[in-house]
Formats: C-alpha cells, sequence, structure tokens
C-alpha cells in the first residue's frame, strides 16, 4: 500500500490542468506560467505537464507526449508500446477477443509473450483499451488516465502497464482481470448468483481502494464510482478501474472542487449534479449505491422496474432501517442465503452512504472498518425448505419444519432411522396415490360408459387412503 512520492507534483499541477471543466472558466487557455529560480526544477516539470494538459491533443506529436510522459512520470514503470506490438499481442484486435465495450472505447484482451520484451516484461494475459476516435471521451481522459494510474499502486486499484500513443491512437494497457467487472458478475442474466461472503468482499476490497485515494498525502476523488469500475480478480479481489475523471481533492481550506458535472446516471451524489461542488463523499455516495446493488441485486437506474422502483436509492433507502422491509429488498438471487446481522448493518452504512447531507456520510475508513467486520458474521441463513409429511406415529421425528441446512444435516444424521423409514413410506403413499389417481379417471371413464360396479370399487379404494397423506404430494 503506497502512493509513490511523485503524488506530490502530480497534485501540484493536475488541478490547473482541469481549469477548463470548471462551468464559470470560459477564459482561452493560459499561456505558459511564470516561474521563479527558486523553483526552477518544479518549474521545469510543471510546465512540461501543464503543456501536456492543456496544449497536448490527439494531434501532439507522439514522439514529444512520450517524451514529455517519461520525464513527468520517472519510477512508474509504465511500458510506451507501439501500435504495432499491440496488433501481435491481439491478434490484430480480433473480435474473437473483445472483452466488451465502453465510453473510451473497445477492450480487448491480448497476451504478452516471453519474445515481447524479454527482460522487461514477464509473460502475461492484458487488458487494452482503445480509444474510439468518434467517441465522447478522448485524449485528455487518456492522459488523465495515464497520469493518476502511472503514479498510484495499491493492491485494489488496477495496474495500467503503459500506454501507446501513436498519430491521433491512444491506448491504455491494463493487467488482465480474470473475472471482468462487478457489474457483468451481478447483472448478467445467466451467470451463477454471487453469494453473500463474496457480495461483501468485493464491496471491502472497493472499499478500500476509494479509501486509499481518499487518504493519500493528496487526496484523490475518483468521480466515476459504479459497478462497472470495479474489476475483479480471479479470487474476486476488487480493483478500481478508470481514471479517467478523477481530480485532485480540495486543497487547504478549500472545502470543494468546482467541476463541470461528469460521471453515470443513478451514482453522482445530488449535491454534485445540483452545485457541480465535488467532494470526497460524492464518491462516499456513489459506493453507497453500489453497496445497495450487492444488497438488492438491482441496477442503480433500471428503466424495466416499475416506474417508482427506477431509481435504485429513491426506492431502496427508507427499506433500509426495517428488517422486514429490508428482506423484502434483498436480492432474490441469494435465495434467503445471507447473514441477516451483516445485511442489516450492511444496510444501515449504505443508508449513512447515501444521507442527503454530505457531512452526515461516513469517511471510507468508517466504512472499511463496518464492512470488516462483517467478514467473519456466519449467520448465513439456510435457503433449503424442508418439509416433513405430518405422520401420528413418527411424531417424535417430526418436530420441525425450517430447518437451517447445517443443522438440517446433523440432524439427519441422528435421526438416520426414521428418515429412512419416513422416506419408504413416503414412496408407497405415493404410488398408492397415484395409482388412485388412476383408477379415478378410468372409473370416470367408465361410468360414462355405464360401468357403474367398477366405478363403486374405485371410489372405495379412493375412500381408503388417508385424505392428509394424499394432499401431502399433490
Ligand atoms: N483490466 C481489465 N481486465 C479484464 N476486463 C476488463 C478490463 N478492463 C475493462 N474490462 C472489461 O471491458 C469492459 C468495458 O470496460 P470500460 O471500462 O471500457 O467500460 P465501462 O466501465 O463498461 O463503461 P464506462 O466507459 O462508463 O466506464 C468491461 O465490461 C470490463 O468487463
Ligand atoms: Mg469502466
Amino acid at each position: 500500500m503506497r502512493v509513490k512520492k511523485k503524488i506530490t507534483w502530480l497534485s501540484i499541477f493536475i488541478p490547473s490542468c482541469f481549469k477548463s471543466e470548471n462551468p464559470s472558466d470560459s477564459t482561452p487557455l493560459p499561456k505558459k506560467p511564470k516561474t521563479t529560480k527558486t523553483k526552477k526544477a518544479v518549474s521545469e516539470k510543471s510546465s512540461l505537464l501543464e503543456r501536456l494538459y492543456y496544449q497536448s491533443d490527439l494531434s501532439t506529436s507522439s514522439t514529444t507526449l512520450s517524451e514529455d510522459l517519461s520525464n513527468s512520470l520517472p519510477g512508474s514503470n509504465l511500458h510506451v508500446f507501439t501500435l504495432a506490438e499491440l496488433r501481435v499481442i491481439t491478434h490484430n484486435f480480433s473480435s474473437y477477443n473483445l472483452l466488451g465495450k465502453g465510453g473510451f472505447g473497445p477492450v480487448f484482451k491480448g497476451f504478452i509473450d516471453h519474445k515481447l520484451r524479454p527482460s522487461a516484461l514477464k509473460p502475461q494475459p492484458v487488458a487494452i483499451k482503445l480509444l474510439d476516435l468518434d467517441g465522447l471521451q478522448g485524449h485528455r481522459e487518456w492522459l488523465t488516465e495515464v497520469i493518476f494510474l502511472g503514479q498510484l499502486r495499491h493492491p485494489h486499484l488496477v495496474k495500467l502497464i503503459g500506454y501507446c500513443c501513436e498519430d491521433e491512437h491512444r491506448l491504455l494497457v491494463y493487467e488482465y482481470m480474470p473475472r471482468g467487472s462487478l457489474e457483468n458478475q451481478l447483472f448478467r442474466r445467466y451467470s451463477v448468483s454471487l453469494p453473500w461472503s463474496t457480495r461483501m468482499k468485493i464491496a471491502l476490497g472497493a472499499a478500500k481502494g476509494l479509501g486509499f485515494l481518499h487518504e493519500a498525502k493528496k487526496p484523490v476523488i475518483y468521480r466515476d464510482f459504479k459497478a462497472s469500475n470495479v474489476l475483479l480478480d480471479s479470487d474476486f479481489t476488487a480493483k478500481l478501474s478508470d481514471f479517467g475523471l478523477a481530480k485532485d481533492g480540495p486543497e487547504g481550506d478549500e472545502t470543494h472542487v468546482s467541476t463541470r458535472v461528469m460521471g453515470t446516471r443513478g451514482y453522482a451524489a445530488p449535491e454534485y449534479i445540483m452545485t457541480g461542488h465535488l467532494t470526497t463523499a460524492s464518491d462516499v455516495y456513489s459506493f453507497g449505491i453500489v453497496l445497495l446493488e450487492l444488497l438488492t441485486g438491482r441496477r442503480a437506474a433500471d428503466k424495466s422496474q416499475p416506474r417508482r422502483e427506477q431509481n435504485l436509492a429513491g426506492w431502496a433507502r427508507p427499506r433500509l432501517k426495517d428488517l422486514r422491509k429490508l428482506r423484502r429488498i434483498m436480492d432474490p438471487r441469494l435465495e434467503g442465503q445471507y447473514s441477516e446481522i451483516g445485511a442489516q448493518k450492511a444496510a444501515a452504512l449504505a443508508y449513512q452512504c447515501l444521507s442527503h447531507k454530505p457531512k452526515r456520510r461516513p469517511t471510507m475508513s468508517i466504512v472499511v472498518k463496518t464492512l470488516e467486520a462483517l467478514k467473519d458474521l456466519d449467520d448465513i441463513l439456510g435457503g433449503t425448505f424442508v418439509y416433513i409429511v405430518p405422520n401420528t406415529d413418527q411424531s417424535d421425528c417430526m418436530h420441525r419444519k425450517h430447518v437451517k441446512v447445517g443443522e438440517e444435516r446433523k440432524e439427519l444424521k441422528k435421526e438416520n432411522g426414521c428418515h429412512h423409514h419416513r422416506k419408504h413410506q413416503m414412496n408407497l403413499l405415493r404410488i398408492e396415490a397415484n395409482f388412485a389417481g388412476w383408477l379415478l379417471v378410468c372409473s370416470m371413464v367408465l361410468e360414462i360408459l355405464g360401468g357403474k360396479l367398477v366405478c363403486s370399487v374405485c371410489c372405495m379404494l379412493f375412500i381408503r387412503l388417508r385424505k392428509s397423506d394424499v394432499v401431502c404430494y399433490y
């Protein structure tokens, strides 16, 4: 867990780079900043980065850009790839290797083999994001991603391995995350439902990533926390990706950063949407939304739901504090298999994160602590419904209707004898009932045909069966 030293100068320079995002700032971009002799070294870097931010765009010479970046990010270990290399790695960006597509552009899987950079790069799978030149994002998002992820390293942030800028092409090369995004895992129709403990592990991992950004020496506001930006490793370790919208937090006496409102519908904090004032509490709100998604299995904004349920926060928040209501909004795909205490605590946490007053929201370190405490709760409710057929002879064996899965197994072991007997009897009853059913149908047919004798025999046979036994099976 570390922030590279460079975060300090990153934070010194980046705020000015984003001035153009301020809605009140429509003045032309300033030229080179004034420098003083005492800060000569800093100023050199400053002018370099400011030039990148203010003056670079897709038409900037890629050689200049790469040089400026590697001078500005020494020690970042970012590799500069050529487009030809990335073509080889992805089989010419073959559609077979397409992992998905977002606002930046398509994402392809690739494999760096031992021949590519034998001494510098170990063989590994990678994910390569290619800027869609007709899309809404562009050079600035690419640059922000390179600068932030080039310097921030943490087990819960996705690792940027390198980048490519050639002509107008802009690409990013990341470590490959085998389980894709949380969005895919949680909402994909035909995927296996994520178990409760995995959901809590993901929430905790993502909270740690966000906490790391907020508690860095110079805090970073992530601004785009959402299920599709939480990527999952093979063991469901969560890592934050997409730093294209990230911003340095307020400095000194400032309470917020003013920006153009950007982000994703359903996740952005209400005060940020209303005022453009951005704080770390805006990220906490978005975290609360993702926590709600994990609890309910519903999307932050879902047009397929009835109108009043389309906005997840509006629908779910009033139901988070009442246990009965909470049970009703829990993800049905969990099939009741979750820790009830854990769910209550997670729901109370989501409630706080979604407070309309930013100051009432917890900090991410409190969120992390709260979630840490839920990890080991083992009061997982049994989802299996066991119905035992009432039988007067074996009344001592039948004292339970709902049994927790674990207890049920023990119970069954203890009662092995009576269980087998009961099972045998059930089978006999089932056969008898089936047989009676068929006779009844036959007798009705025969009665129609005038066979009154057969009809009465059938009825007698049917009456012989105890009503309750038959009802148990039909
Ligand atoms: N490092 C990675 N490893 C594996 N899959 C990835 C990686 N990065 C992205 N993906 C996959 O690519 C898809 C698109 O990701 P991308 O971040 O470009 O878009 P998004 O998050 O869905 O949308 P947005 O542009 O709004 O952030 C995701 O669904 C994710 O599964
Ligand atoms: Mg994304």
